[in-house]
């Protein structure tokens, strides 16, 4: 049986924070989009969510045929994933609950479906190890929102096959996104990892009483987060070299940095360390609310995108 079918038809399951940005740029890409939630609410909500991104997708760019009435909500499991060539998953995230999930999408679905979790840290083993079609089953973790950051860790368990891997690749860079490829499994994948190693260098800062959580947010998004968001890590040390680059950094700038990669800290995260950056953090947020923040954010990452979208020496 031939599995390089076209993407077509995608089911989403589950519809909150995460769901409902992969059915919005689903949708904004010219997929019909079958969705489905047992949650309260969760059709009203969805359409909330889809209504107020779309002007952020329309200002990106929407794709031929491309319509927010393509949207069908379904009442059941079954009859969201019965027709889809794709389902991405967006359940909670409880390891017994994603088993018994994928079991079942995985009864619904067409055989040769892909089937992807928005999983931030099971891992995709433990997600098919139920299922009678394993090979498939895969993680598609987004950043959030889905809708508007690109990258996508793609990666497969002990059961995937390859080629669904490759389909799955293939699929997320079609619809303009970043996939990049695990080549194995790991608890919390990758980008939440170096997020988390970032933060807790940042918790251990604030524990000593180096800095003000607001400092410690402008030492990240005014100093190497401002490059970070243009050329990863490694690559700006290549610039931090000099001329000689990548090899000159090892030979000395970094030998100089040595010494802190046994200096990093280990912070204890007690109740008053917690206290201390929520009280921070507080503080910066001021009368903005979260969703004003996350609108905020959205507006500047839309600008953000175009602008490394245009050639450097337009
Ligand atoms: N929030 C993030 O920043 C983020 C980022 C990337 C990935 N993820 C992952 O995405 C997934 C969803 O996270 P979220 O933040 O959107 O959670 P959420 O709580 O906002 O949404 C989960 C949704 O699943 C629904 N649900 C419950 N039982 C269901 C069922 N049987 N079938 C279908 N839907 C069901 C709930 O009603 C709820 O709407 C998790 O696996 C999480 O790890 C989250």
């Amino acid at each position: 049986m031939s599995i390089d079918k076209p993407v077509r038809r995608i089911a989403i399951v589950g519809t909150g924070v995460i769901g409902a940005s992969w059915a919005a740029l689903y949708l904004a890409r010219g997929f019909d989009v079958v969705a489905t939630d047992p949650g309260p609410k969760a059709e009203a909500n969805l359409r909330k969510y889809i209504n107020e991104a779309w002007s952020d997708l329309t200002a990106i760019g929407l794709s031929p045929g491309a319509s927010r009435d393509r949207l069908i909500f379904a009442s059941s499991l079954q009859g969201a994933v019965a027709g889809a060539d794709l389902i991405q998953e967006n359940g909670p995230e409880r390891p017994d609950f994603k088993m018994k999930l994928f079991a079942d999408i995985d009864d619904a679905a067409p055989v040769t479906s892909i089937i992807a979790s928005s999983s931030s840290g099971i891992t995709p083993s433990v997600m098919q190890s139920k299922a009678k079609h394993p090979e498939r089953i895969l993680v598609g973790h987004p950043f959030n929102p889905p809708h508007l950051i690109p990258l996508v860790e793609v990666v497969g368990g002990a059961k995937t096959s390859p080629e669904y891997l490759q389909r799955a690749m293939a699929f997320y860079a079609s619809i303009g996104k970043k996939p990049i490829l695990l080549k194995k499994e790991i608890p919390g994948h990758v980008a939440n990892r170096l997020q988390v190693a970032l933060f807790k260098e940042v918790l251990y800062l604030i524990e000593q009483d180096v800095l003000s959580v607001a400092d410690a947010d402008a030492a990240v998004s005014w100093g190497p987060g401002l490059r970070w968001g243009i050329m990863g890590p490694s690559l700006q040390f290549h610039l931090a070299g000099g001329a000689g680059g990548i090899k000159h950094f090892f030979e000395g700038v970094f030998a100089g940095l040595t010494p802190l990669l046994s200096a990093l800290g280990n912070p204890q995260v007690t109740p008053e360390l917690k206290e201390k950056v929520t009280e921070g953090v507080l503080a910066e947020a001021g009368d903005r609310s979260v969703e004003q923040l996350a609108k905020d954010e959205n507006e500047r990452l839309v600008g953000l995108l175009a602008l490394r979208a245009q050639p450097v020496h337009a």
